[in-house]
């Protein structure tokens, strides 16, 4: 997530008076959305939401099955973020800090950072991914954003910020990240989140067009500013080299909306990107042979949403699988003008599940929904328990552990803001 959104009361009447209905627009962004104290499921049967330990301002989550770990990079002081975090406009600050990459238990909840080899910062903690390594069944490498400060920035010509990605390899358990390199390329701007395709390929959003300034600001509130990009690194070389060496960048998708997160879907090749701003998920295809993706379809959300990822349900059945999409966002986006550098304000989150109809009941369905597919809120705080959500993960709960008086279907939410003080865990009903 990231943005620079203004208070729209004024503006939007504006707006509307010139684009017409926009509506949606205005329910994307909570301007008429009052906080409601935190509830979850619905506001029925409440369970108890545990805060992770260690877990400040983690903007990604990625669950990796054959470690049975959630991977995520975080910043390792409470204050940074609100001075320097390119993409919330803040800039006040040295963008001199370090964050860290940590793994999480999904059942003790307990969270640890993986000690660096040959890498020191500073580490401005944005989206991540990880890729299996194809050499070694037990490793992965790890991409992650860094937004670092311009070292050539004097003049208002030159940006401030220099964002550049990091590769890292980990072996599994071994509690260590070995820093591979650092990536740099012109067409790299603002870089939000990353889909790995290969140890040597991956997509990155940017979400913006412009880093700061009323440019910035007209593509947070115009749905016709469609003035972003998905990029297409190819690495010629892992070790050894420059941060601008051996990157070869392409345009992989043009003419977005605030293109933000990026995620696995259902299948090898399915690419998940959204618009945070629009509310909306695309469902993408990656063209290796191009280097381009092609958006095949797309859901609209309610609120802004973020890093997009996808549940499997294991205990499926043919009239009863609750397989889907799982997206979090704001509540109050149009909040975040005011609060994005205040370290004691709150954004609430809303958290979405997408997935096929099931025959039997149309009850919860979204009238505006594509038909044959259900969208669920299963998550909703006030900023109570959790500030904003850029990432929602569901993992599934065997079913001895969990409620045997329904037989209602549980699963375990793990939801984290840009701006969170910590990941929290919930258990939810599907
Ligand atoms: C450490 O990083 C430097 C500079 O990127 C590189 O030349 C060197 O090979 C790296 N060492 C190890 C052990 O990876
Ligand atoms: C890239 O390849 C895909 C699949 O072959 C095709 O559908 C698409 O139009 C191509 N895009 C461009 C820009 O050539």
């Amino acid at each position: 997530m990231g943005g620079h959104y203004i208070n729209l009361s004024i503006i939007a009447i504006l707006v509307s008076t010139l684009y017409g209905p926009i509506s949606h627009e205005l329910t994307v962004l909570g301007v008429f959305r009052t906080a409601s104290s935190a509830v979850n499921s619905h506001g029925q049967d409440r369970r108890p939401i545990h805060a992770v330990e260690d877990t400040l301002h983690c903007e990604d989550l990625h669950y990796y099955p054959p470690a049975d770990q959630i991977f995520t990079a975080c910043e390792d002081s409470a204050l940074s973020r609100f001075k320097w975090f390119p993409p919330l406009a803040n800039f006040d600050g040295e963008a001199d800090t370090t964050g860290s990459i940590h793994v999480i238990d999904p059942r003790t909840l307990i969270s640890s950072r993986l000690a660096f080899e040959n890498f020191s910062g500073p580490f401005v903690t944005h989206g991540i991914d990880l890729i299996p390594d194809p050499e070694r069944e037990d490793a992965v490498y790890i991409f992650a954003v860094n937004h670092l400060g311009n070292p050539e920035h004097e003049t208002g010509n030159v940006p401030r910020a220099r964002s550049q990605i990091e590769l890292f390899h980990h072996v599994l358990q071994s509690g260590n990240a070995r820093h591979v390199r650092s990536i740099r390329h012109p067409l790299i701007t603002t870089p939000n989140d990353i889909y790995a395709a290969s140890p040597r390929s991956f997509y990155v959003t940017n979400d913006h067009h412009s880093r700061e300034g009323y440019k910035r600001m007209a593509e947070d509130l115009l749905p016709v500013a469609k003035w972003s990009n998905v990029i297409h690194v190819q690495l010629d070389r892992l070790p050894g080299i420059s941060a601008e060496g051996g990157v070869d960048a392409v345009v992989a998708a043009d003419g977005l909306r605030n293109p933000n997160g990026l995620g696995h879907g259902q299948s090898e090749d399915e690419v998940l990107l959204t618009s945070a701003i629009g509310g909306i998920l695309y469902r993408a295809r990656p063209n290796p042979l191009n280097r381009t993706v092609t958006v095949l379809d797309h859901f609209a959300f309610d609120s802004t949403i973020d890093n997009p990822s996808y549940y499997r349900d294991p205990y499926r059945t043919s009239d009863d699988d609750a397989s889907g999409y799982i997206l979090g966002g704001l509540l109050r986006a149009v909040d975040v003008a005011q609060t994005h550098n205040q370290p004691h304000a709150k954004e609430g989150v809303m958290v979405w599940h997408l997935r096929r109809s099931p025959t039997a009941t149309t009850r919860d369905a979204d009238r505006d929904s594509d038909s044959g597919w259900e969208k669920r809120l299963i998550f909703e705080d006030d900023g109570t328990h959790i500030r904003t959500a850029s990432t929602a993960l569901l993992l599934p709960i065997q079913s001895e552990e969990s409620s045997k008086s329904t037989s209602e279907k549980k699963a375990r939410l793990f939801v984290t803001g840009f701006v969170s003080e910590a990941v929290i865990a919930v258990e939810v009903s599907l």
